[in-house]
């Protein structure tokens, strides 16, 4: 999947990672703040969870998608299998638009100088390329049952 991406993207990203790392726990709270003030329609899906919960494993799986994304054999099978869990807990396309354009916008706010149109870029690339797996893992998953 990291086939999208060039290999200065995927630098430019582990980097910006790297640099908002230290501040990851505060970074996916405030995307959550994000999320659930300009989508509000998305906030009952989290119900089962509690915020601490949350907040641990998006930040894991941000961890995850980092450190795979130069193997593409090990991120493949395992965004797969988030895209049809995904489909259980009813995630349409539309949000994750609103995901990935928060998310987005939460980098943004940490990396701070950091930032611009080139990290933009990649991190929508890489958002793009990551959500289309898992979307398209999930209309095959649905296809099939
Ligand atoms: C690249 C995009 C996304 C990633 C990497 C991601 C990652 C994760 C992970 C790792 C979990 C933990 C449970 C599991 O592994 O199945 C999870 C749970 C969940 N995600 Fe996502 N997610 C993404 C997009 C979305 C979108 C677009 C929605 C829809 C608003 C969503 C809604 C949920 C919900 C409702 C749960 C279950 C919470 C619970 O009841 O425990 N996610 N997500």
């Amino acid at each position: 999947m990291a086939a999208e991406l060039t290999q200065n993207q995927i630098q430019l990203i582990e980097e910006s990672f790297a640099a908002v790392a230290p501040q990851g726990a505060e970074l996916v709270a405030s995307f959550y703040d994000r999320l659930f003030n300009d989508f509000p329609a998305v906030k009952p899906m989290f119900a089962n969870t509690t915020p601490a919960e949350q907040q641990k494993k998006l930040l894991s799986s941000l961890v995850l998608v980092v450190q795979n994304l130069r193997k593409p054999e090990v991120l493949g099978p395992a965004l797969e299998q988030l895209g049809a869990r995904h489909n259980e807990y009813g995630a349409v396309p539309t949000h994750y638009d609103a995901v990935g354009s928060t998310l987005l916008k939460t980098l943004a706010e940490y990396a701070g100088d950091v930032w611009g149109s080139e990290l933009e870029e990649a991190w929508t690339a890489a958002y793009g390329a990551i959500s289309k797996k898992m979307i398209d893992s999930a209309a095959v998953a649905a296809n099939c049952s």
